[in-house]
Protein backbone atom coordinates (compact mmCIF):
# COMPACT_ATOMS: atom_id res chain seq x y z
CA UNK A 1 0.00 0.00 0.00
CA UNK A 2 2.69 2.10 0.91
CA UNK A 3 4.72 1.57 -1.95
CA UNK A 4 1.90 1.97 -3.99
CA UNK A 5 1.65 5.64 -2.32
CA UNK A 6 5.30 6.40 -3.17
CA UNK A 7 5.22 5.41 -6.92
CA UNK A 8 2.02 7.68 -7.36
CA UNK A 9 4.07 10.76 -5.73
CA UNK A 10 7.13 10.03 -7.98
CA UNK A 11 5.08 9.69 -11.04
CA UNK A 12 3.57 12.86 -10.15
CA UNK A 13 6.62 14.96 -8.84
CA UNK A 14 7.91 13.49 -12.46
CA UNK A 15 5.10 15.10 -14.35
CA UNK A 16 5.03 18.62 -12.85
CA UNK A 17 9.01 18.55 -14.22
CA UNK A 18 8.00 17.71 -17.28
CA UNK A 19 5.84 19.86 -17.39
CA UNK A 20 8.02 22.69 -15.64
CA UNK A 21 10.34 21.78 -18.54
CA UNK A 22 8.38 22.36 -21.28
CA UNK A 23 7.12 25.24 -20.28
CA UNK A 24 10.72 26.67 -19.97
CA UNK A 25 11.45 25.45 -23.43
CA UNK A 26 8.40 27.47 -25.14
CA UNK A 27 9.42 30.59 -22.85
CA UNK A 28 12.79 29.95 -24.27
CA UNK A 29 11.70 29.54 -27.99
CA UNK A 30 9.44 32.40 -28.04
CA UNK A 31 12.50 34.71 -26.26
CA UNK A 32 14.56 33.69 -29.56
CA UNK A 33 11.87 34.84 -32.15
CA UNK A 34 11.46 37.88 -30.95
CA UNK A 35 14.99 39.26 -30.17
CA UNK A 36 17.15 41.26 -32.08
CA UNK A 37 20.59 40.46 -33.56
CA UNK A 38 22.69 39.76 -30.39
CA UNK A 39 20.15 37.91 -28.23
CA UNK A 40 19.66 35.22 -31.51
CA UNK A 41 22.83 33.90 -30.83
CA UNK A 42 21.96 30.50 -29.25
CA UNK A 43 24.40 29.25 -26.74
CA UNK A 44 25.71 26.02 -27.23
CA UNK A 45 24.32 24.84 -23.40
CA UNK A 46 20.69 26.59 -24.32
CA UNK A 47 20.43 23.92 -27.48
CA UNK A 48 21.59 21.15 -25.41
CA UNK A 49 18.76 22.51 -22.28
CA UNK A 50 16.06 22.77 -25.47
CA UNK A 51 17.10 19.23 -26.04
CA UNK A 52 16.77 17.63 -22.29
CA UNK A 53 13.72 19.09 -22.25
CA UNK A 54 12.52 17.44 -24.92
CA UNK A 55 13.61 14.55 -23.77
CA UNK A 56 11.46 15.23 -20.64
CA UNK A 57 9.00 15.76 -22.73
CA UNK A 58 8.90 12.93 -24.65
CA UNK A 59 8.55 11.02 -21.74
CA UNK A 60 5.85 12.90 -20.27
CA UNK A 61 4.07 12.64 -23.46
CA UNK A 62 4.05 8.92 -23.88
CA UNK A 63 2.98 8.69 -20.33
CA UNK A 64 -0.08 11.14 -21.06
CA UNK A 65 -0.79 10.34 -25.02
CA UNK A 66 -4.11 11.63 -24.69
CA UNK A 67 -3.29 15.14 -22.87
CA UNK A 68 -0.47 16.08 -24.93
CA UNK A 69 -1.06 15.31 -28.39
CA UNK A 70 1.62 16.15 -30.67
CA UNK A 71 0.12 19.23 -33.17
CA UNK A 72 3.68 18.54 -35.78
CA UNK A 73 3.07 14.99 -36.41
CA UNK A 74 -0.60 14.88 -36.64
CA UNK A 75 -0.35 17.77 -38.84
CA UNK A 76 2.26 16.11 -41.04
CA UNK A 77 -0.26 12.86 -41.06
CA UNK A 78 -2.81 14.67 -42.55
CA UNK A 79 -1.01 16.77 -45.17
CA UNK A 80 2.62 16.52 -47.38
CA UNK A 81 4.63 18.61 -46.37
CA UNK A 82 8.11 18.80 -47.75
CA UNK A 83 10.83 18.29 -45.22
CA UNK A 84 13.60 21.02 -45.20
CA UNK A 85 17.06 20.97 -46.34
CA UNK A 86 19.54 17.91 -45.10
CA UNK A 87 22.83 19.69 -43.57
CA UNK A 88 24.32 16.75 -42.47
CA UNK A 89 27.08 17.35 -45.24
CA UNK A 90 27.89 20.28 -42.51
CA UNK A 91 29.28 17.21 -40.07
CA UNK A 92 31.74 15.98 -42.86
CA UNK A 93 35.24 18.00 -43.71
CA UNK A 94 36.41 21.75 -42.82
CA UNK A 95 32.72 23.12 -43.27
CA UNK A 96 31.73 24.08 -39.94
CA UNK A 97 35.12 25.35 -38.80
CA UNK A 98 34.35 29.21 -38.97
CA UNK A 99 31.44 29.05 -37.37
CA UNK A 100 31.25 30.96 -34.15
CA UNK A 101 30.73 27.80 -32.03
CA UNK A 102 33.36 25.45 -33.88
CA UNK A 103 32.14 23.46 -36.06
CA UNK A 104 28.78 22.93 -36.31
CA UNK A 105 27.26 19.50 -34.31
CA UNK A 106 24.39 17.29 -35.07
CA UNK A 107 22.30 18.64 -32.08
CA UNK A 108 23.04 22.26 -34.37
CA UNK A 109 21.67 20.43 -37.66
CA UNK A 110 18.53 18.43 -35.60
CA UNK A 111 17.28 21.96 -33.92
CA UNK A 112 17.56 23.97 -37.00
CA UNK A 113 15.01 21.54 -38.83
CA UNK A 114 12.70 20.61 -36.01
CA UNK A 115 12.67 24.96 -35.75
CA UNK A 116 12.40 25.38 -39.49
CA UNK A 117 9.85 22.32 -40.20
CA UNK A 118 7.79 23.77 -37.24
CA UNK A 119 7.17 26.93 -38.93
CA UNK A 120 6.05 25.49 -42.32
CA UNK A 121 3.57 22.96 -40.27
CA UNK A 122 2.35 25.98 -38.72
CA UNK A 123 1.64 27.42 -42.04
CA UNK A 124 -0.07 24.28 -43.21
CA UNK A 125 -2.19 24.34 -39.96
CA UNK A 126 -3.31 27.75 -41.15
CA UNK A 127 -3.99 27.53 -44.61
CA UNK A 128 -6.18 24.67 -44.16
CA UNK A 129 -8.35 26.64 -41.32
CA UNK A 130 -10.78 28.72 -42.09
CA UNK A 131 -11.32 29.59 -38.25
CA UNK A 132 -7.52 30.25 -37.97
CA UNK A 133 -7.40 32.66 -41.42
CA UNK A 134 -10.60 34.86 -40.02
CA UNK A 135 -12.84 33.91 -42.74
CA UNK A 136 -16.44 35.30 -42.66
CA UNK A 137 -17.44 32.41 -45.23
CA UNK A 138 -15.71 29.27 -43.65
CA UNK A 139 -13.40 29.01 -46.88
CA UNK A 140 -9.67 27.88 -46.34
CA UNK A 141 -6.98 28.27 -49.08
CA UNK A 142 -6.61 24.75 -49.72
CA UNK A 143 -9.77 24.75 -51.50
CA UNK A 144 -8.75 26.47 -54.23
CA UNK A 145 -5.11 25.41 -53.83
CA UNK A 146 -5.04 22.45 -52.69
CA UNK A 147 -1.57 21.29 -50.77
CA UNK A 148 -0.56 24.90 -51.72
CA UNK A 149 -0.80 24.04 -55.38
CA UNK A 150 -1.21 26.99 -57.91
CA UNK A 151 0.52 29.56 -55.50
CA UNK A 152 3.86 30.30 -57.37
CA UNK A 153 5.82 32.01 -54.95
CA UNK A 154 8.64 31.72 -57.32
CA UNK A 155 7.63 34.59 -59.32
CA UNK A 156 7.43 37.29 -57.16
CA UNK A 157 7.95 39.97 -57.40
CA UNK A 158 5.05 40.38 -59.80
CA UNK A 159 3.39 42.87 -61.44
CA UNK A 160 -0.63 41.89 -60.49
CA UNK A 161 -3.21 43.66 -62.56
CA UNK A 162 -6.08 43.49 -60.36
CA UNK A 163 -3.73 45.17 -57.65
CA UNK A 164 -2.46 47.78 -60.48
CA UNK A 165 1.78 47.36 -59.46
CA UNK A 166 4.25 44.98 -58.32
CA UNK A 167 3.60 43.15 -55.53
CA UNK A 168 5.55 40.78 -53.29
CA UNK A 169 3.87 36.74 -52.10
CA UNK A 170 2.42 38.32 -49.09
CA UNK A 171 0.71 40.99 -50.96
CA UNK A 172 -1.16 38.13 -53.35
CA UNK A 173 -1.99 36.03 -49.72
CA UNK A 174 -3.53 39.25 -48.51
CA UNK A 175 -5.19 39.56 -51.33
CA UNK A 176 -6.85 36.10 -51.86
CA UNK A 177 -7.38 36.63 -47.22
CA UNK A 178 -9.28 39.37 -48.41
CA UNK A 179 -11.46 38.53 -51.70
CA UNK A 180 -12.25 34.46 -51.60
CA UNK A 181 -11.64 34.20 -48.31
CA UNK A 182 -13.70 36.86 -47.01
CA UNK A 183 -10.94 37.70 -43.95
CA UNK A 184 -9.32 40.93 -42.69
CA UNK A 185 -5.87 41.20 -44.34
CA UNK A 186 -2.46 40.35 -42.37
CA UNK A 187 0.38 42.60 -41.18
CA UNK A 188 3.08 41.75 -43.19
CA UNK A 189 4.64 40.91 -39.54
CA UNK A 190 1.78 39.17 -38.33
CA UNK A 191 3.27 35.23 -37.01
CA UNK A 192 0.07 34.03 -39.19
CA UNK A 193 1.06 35.61 -42.45
CA UNK A 194 4.86 34.34 -41.61
CA UNK A 195 3.76 31.05 -41.48
CA UNK A 196 1.49 31.36 -44.49
CA UNK A 197 4.48 32.33 -46.37
CA UNK A 198 7.11 29.56 -45.32
CA UNK A 199 4.57 26.38 -45.86
CA UNK A 200 3.56 28.21 -49.28
CA UNK A 201 7.18 28.49 -50.14
CA UNK A 202 8.30 25.20 -48.84
CA UNK A 203 5.76 23.44 -50.75
CA UNK A 204 7.72 24.68 -53.79
CA UNK A 205 10.90 23.41 -52.77
CA UNK A 206 13.48 22.80 -55.92
CA UNK A 207 11.82 25.46 -58.34
CA UNK A 208 13.57 27.40 -59.43
CA UNK A 209 13.18 31.36 -58.79
CA UNK A 210 11.99 33.58 -61.57
CA UNK A 211 10.46 36.54 -60.74
CA UNK A 212 8.17 38.54 -62.94
CA UNK A 213 7.04 35.55 -64.86
CA UNK A 214 3.09 34.95 -65.60
C1 LIG B 1 -12.06 30.52 -53.93
C2 LIG B 1 -10.76 30.20 -54.44
C3 LIG B 1 -9.53 30.72 -53.72
C4 LIG B 1 -9.23 30.64 -52.39
C5 LIG B 1 -10.08 30.08 -51.28
C6 LIG B 1 -7.90 31.16 -52.24
N1 LIG B 1 -7.41 31.54 -53.45
FE1 LIG B 1 -5.51 32.17 -53.81
N2 LIG B 1 -6.02 32.45 -55.75
C7 LIG B 1 -7.25 32.22 -56.31
C8 LIG B 1 -7.25 32.72 -57.68
C9 LIG B 1 -8.44 32.66 -58.64
C10 LIG B 1 -5.98 33.26 -57.93
C11 LIG B 1 -5.46 33.89 -59.18
C12 LIG B 1 -5.62 35.38 -59.07
C13 LIG B 1 -4.92 36.11 -60.17
O1 LIG B 1 -3.73 35.81 -60.43
O2 LIG B 1 -5.51 36.98 -60.75
C14 LIG B 1 -5.22 33.05 -56.69
C15 LIG B 1 -3.90 33.35 -56.55
C16 LIG B 1 -3.13 33.13 -55.43
C17 LIG B 1 -1.71 33.34 -55.33
C18 LIG B 1 -0.82 33.81 -56.47
C19 LIG B 1 -0.65 32.73 -57.51
C20 LIG B 1 0.19 33.13 -58.72
O3 LIG B 1 0.20 32.34 -59.66
O4 LIG B 1 0.81 34.17 -58.71
C21 LIG B 1 -1.34 33.04 -54.07
C22 LIG B 1 0.04 33.11 -53.47
C23 LIG B 1 -2.54 32.63 -53.36
N3 LIG B 1 -3.60 32.68 -54.22
C24 LIG B 1 -2.59 32.26 -52.04
C25 LIG B 1 -3.77 31.98 -51.38
C26 LIG B 1 -3.85 31.82 -49.95
C27 LIG B 1 -2.69 31.90 -48.98
C28 LIG B 1 -5.16 31.56 -49.66
C29 LIG B 1 -5.77 31.42 -48.32
C30 LIG B 1 -5.61 32.55 -47.43
C31 LIG B 1 -5.88 31.55 -50.91
N4 LIG B 1 -5.01 31.83 -51.93
C32 LIG B 1 -7.22 31.26 -51.03
C33 LIG B 1 -8.28 31.59 -55.69
C34 LIG B 1 -8.37 31.31 -54.37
Amino acid sequence: MQTRIRRALLTSVCAACALLLWAAYNHGIAADCSDGASESEIAAGQIAGKLLADAHMDQWKRKNPERAKDWVAEEKERHAIKPPADNSDLLKGDQGKGHKYGQYTELDILMWARETEKMVVDGSRIFHDANALGSTVAVSCDMCHPDGANTHPETYPKFQAQMGRTVLLRDMINWCIEHPVRGKRLDSDDSKMRALEAYILAQRKGTPLNYGKH
